[in-house]
């Protein structure tokens, strides 16, 4: 992507590429063995004791294993292992992993084992690919969400996990896991994509038969608004099935999304809020959404035409500008680099905004994307 970019931004995508790796090793030592999530009075506690399912586990593996790529340092790679390894405990306890299994491996197994080769992350991956397969309801063509009772419910989140279906399928030539994932992203396209090009963020089907029964508002600010890391979710999520199977209609969707996203983060001087349609007071942003959202744009101008690919990458690089200049932490004292994530509108139990490891992680993804150094983690 580097050919899109003036020498003044290259510039500024090099400097931020260093502060973060330099702030990272810093960081990565003093995290040592802990699951980092959301840092409490500026340090991270460690999430691998308060719940090893957590969701987000992890991301910090993507992290880790994103700059071993860029940088070729030991540390890193050592510290993804041991993360990995930590996390088997969430695999044998199995009982409270759901639909995230994809979040969870694909950024420490599955990237273990594509950059090394390692068996033993070869059946992490398989065995959490087995795991989201299981969850597939197979009357309403959807992957279940969450776990208790809530046996048709489907979320736009899920889109992202999707990946570690495509991996499968594509590691072991069976095309089971790939099906199932087609299935689910065509179901979320019709029940939880709107015309706009917005998208819910929960829809609540009839299990034996898939009907669609209710769209609840979710970690958005109400039913019918706009959660923006769900719609950055979407439009990632799409062009991640398109990434995996060329089937046009995953562009298409992508595309709606991400014009809904652009026109949205353009009012806010691409800063993205955390609810596109809240009341304008008071202002909360979502920094993940905005961070995810352009990783998934760079990616969509990888799939147009030459002539299209600026509207996509002028968006993120905008984006990640604004939110480098506005949100970023470069303190050395401090854990958490991109600051003013939020966990959901109604939310404020972590805090009303704050760093959270998952919005680190895309922002980086996105700097090496920009760089043409980074990891296919997806
Ligand atoms: N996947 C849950 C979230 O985005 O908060």
């Amino acid at each position: 992507m580097k050919e899109y970019l003036s020498a003044e931004r290259l510039k500024w995508l090099q400097d931020t590429f260093e502060k973060f790796e330099h702030k990272m090793n810093i960081q990565c030592q003093r995290i040592g063995e802990k699951i980092p999530y959301i840092p409490k009075n500026g340090r991270y506690e460690d999430w691998g004791n308060i719940d090893i399912a957590w969701w987000t586990n992890g991301f910090y593996g993507g992290i880790l294993w994103q700059l071993y790529q860029a940088t070729g340092k030991e540390e890193y790679k050592t510290a993804a292992e041991r993360l990995e390894e930590r996390m088997d405990r969430a695999i044998d306890e199995f009982d409270a992993l759901y639909h995230d299994v994809g979040f969870m491996w694909m950024h420490t197994a599955v990237a273990n084992y594509r950059l090394t080769g390692n068996k033993r992350s070869y059946s992490r991956g398989m065995h959490a690919a087995t795991i989201l397969a299981g969850r597939y309801n197979v009357a309403g063509q959807f992957i279940r969400a969450w776990n208790d009772d809530k046996a048709g419910w489907m979320i736009i989140d899920c889109l992202m996990n999707l990946s570690i279906l495509y991996w499968a399928s594509e590691e072991t030539n069976d095309p089971r896991f790939k099906d199932i994932a087609i299935l689910h992203a065509d179901t979320a396209m019709q029940k939880l994509l709107r015309a706009d090009g917005s998208c819910n963020h929960i829809g609540i089907l009839d299990p034996t038969n898939g009907d669609l029964l209710e769209l609840p508002g979710g970690q958005g600010y109400c039913e019918g608004s706009s959660w923006s890391r769900g719609q950055a979710w979407a439009l990632y999520g799409f062009i991640i099935s398109y990434a995996h199977n060329n089937e046009a209609r995953y562009l298409d969707a992508a595309k709606r999304v991400a014009h809904y996203f652009i026109s949205n983060i353009a009012l806010s001087d691409y800063l993205p809020l955390c609810d596109f349609r809240a009341p304008q007071e008071p202002v909360y942003y979502d920094s993940t959404a905005g961070a995810c959202a352009a990783c998934g744009l760079l990616e969509i101008a990888k799939h147009v035409p030459e002539h299209e690919k600026h509207l996509y990458v002028e968006s993120a690089v905008r984006m990640l500008q604004s939110m480098e200049k506005s949100f970023c932490n470069w303190n050395e004292d401090e854990d958490g680099i991109l600051g003013m994530g939020k966990v959901a509108y109604h939310d404020n139990y972590h805090g009303v905004q704050q760093p959270i490891i998952y919005g680190d992680y895309f922002f980086i993804e996105a700097l090496l994307r920009l760089m043409d150094k980074s990891l296919w983690i997806w």
